[in-house]
């Protein structure tokens, strides 16, 4: 909020796609716990499974059949998904996706993009050094240095930057987003998804895409669905535990079984694969079928159109996936986090709080995706898109 210039939201409770804060002020929901919530808040199914599964005990630290049954969806979701670990959050599945890279390969470097959020593992929260593909300094206060200078960063949709940093280094593991949504919604252009894939061959490193996000959003099988381009190595979270923390990292299995107790690469967790996350995992993935994924694309569809129309040639620019957008305060379109950067971010900021005051919660930054959810209805768009209106009106 502080990047918007106001206080928090204390929430009551949240209905559908609506939030209701201490002050019995009502808010239509676009940040939805920023992604698990795709059937929105409180839903009857998801609350039914979590009650029944509670009523049997809320940790065992011992497997479930549900456990291997979530297990199961997954990888009949995601093709190159064979065998997973569950973990409690996606910054614990990126930091063992991490060491099973370095152990498989052997290697130490990483390659990961500027403005791409993987969780806040030491070596992750890395920026980029002093020139193009050389070695990152610490993003935070407390990381060491020898830590991020493991880490390469490059720009998004940069093909002679990456293959600068492939040509230079022999990395573990190329690290992606494949739908970028931490610095905005910034798609990649034409064949730089393919080119990442080609890269990471040429250069022996996995491909490791954090579908943290886009994972059983965008499409069934994620981004990797949507874009054909398959990954060594999955990051998955957020819906995959429903509202409840879950997370997996998942692979060839010949790869996952490199994995403690299997293999050698130690992973543990106390609460993975809990089961009250896992019955809420299991219930919202059990909803999200061809029909759902039709309908959130529908709906993100008419909000982006609608947003783009409200700005009545305000220049804006509005990314959009099924399930994501983002409305960019910018004249040209972005294509990396430089170009985010760029926006005009007291413009967003006050937007953003002419939307708050007129009951719709936008995500409070430039660089973060609004999330559509399957409880946003054409009447919760209709009224976002006129509050939006008004909204930009004030900016003149
Ligand atoms: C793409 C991506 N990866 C990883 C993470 C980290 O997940 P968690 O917050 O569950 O640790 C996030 C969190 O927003 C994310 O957006």
């Amino acid at each position: 909020m502080r990047a918007i210039g106001r206080d928090p939201i204390f929430i009551d409770r949240g209905e559908g796609a609506e939030l209701i804060d201490v002050d019995g002020n009502r808010y239509i929901d676009y940040v939805c716990s920023w992604g698990p919530l795709i059937h929105g808040h409180a839903h009857p199914q998801v609350l039914d499974a979590l009650a029944t599964a509670a009523a049997k005990g809320t940790s065992f630290g011992a497997p479930t059949a549900a456990e291997v049954e979530l297990a199961v969806e997954v990888t009949r979701r995601i093709e190159g998904v064979e065998m997973l670990r569950m973990t409690s959050s996606g910054t614990e599945a990126a930091m063992t996706a991490i060491r099973l890279a370095r152990a498989a390969t052997g290697r130490e470097m990483l390659l990961k993009f500027a403005g791409a959020y993987h969780g806040h593992a030491d070596g992750l929260l890395a920026q980029a050094g002093s020139g193009l593909a050389t070695q990152a300094l610490p993003a935070s206060p407390g990381v060491l240095a020898s830590t991020a200078a493991c880490t390469v960063i490059v720009p998004w949709n940069d093909p002679g930057a990456l293959r600068a940093a492939t040509a230079r280094y022999e990395f573990a593991a190329i690290l992606a987003e494949p739908l970028p949504a931490n610095m905005g919604l910034v798609p990649a252009q034409a064949g730089f998804l393919e080119l990442l894939r080609e890269q990471a061959d040429e250069n022996g490193a996995l491909l490791v895409l954090d579908e943290v996000i886009s994972g059983f959003r965008v499409a069934r099988g994620g981004a990797q669905e949507l874009t054909g381009v398959g990954a060594d190595l999955t990051i998955m979270g957020k819906i995959l535990g429903g509202g409840l923390p879950a997370a997996a990292v998942g692979g060839r299995a010949e790869l996952m079984r490199l994995l403690a107790p299997a293999g050698e690469v130690y992973q543990a967790g106390t609460l993975s694969g809990n089961p009250l996350a896992i019955a809420a995992g299991l219930a919202t993935l059990a909803l999200l079928d061809e029909p759902a994924y039709l309908r959130l694309a529908a709906v993100t569809e008419r909000l982006a159109e609608g947003l783009h129309e409200a700005a009545v040639g305000y220049p804006i620019q509005v990314a959009s996936v099924p399930g994501l957008l983002t409305v960019f305060f910018s004249d040209s379109p972005i294509r990396s986090f430089e170009d985010a950067r760029k926006c005009d971010l007291q413009a967003h900021a006050a937007w953003c709080r002419e939307l708050y005051s007129r009951g719709v919660y936008a995500p409070p930054s430039q660089f973060e995706a609004w999330f559509p959810s399957l409880a946003h209805t054409p009447e919760h768009i209709e009224r976002t898109v006129a509050a939006a209106t008004a909204a930009f009106a004030e900016l003149e």
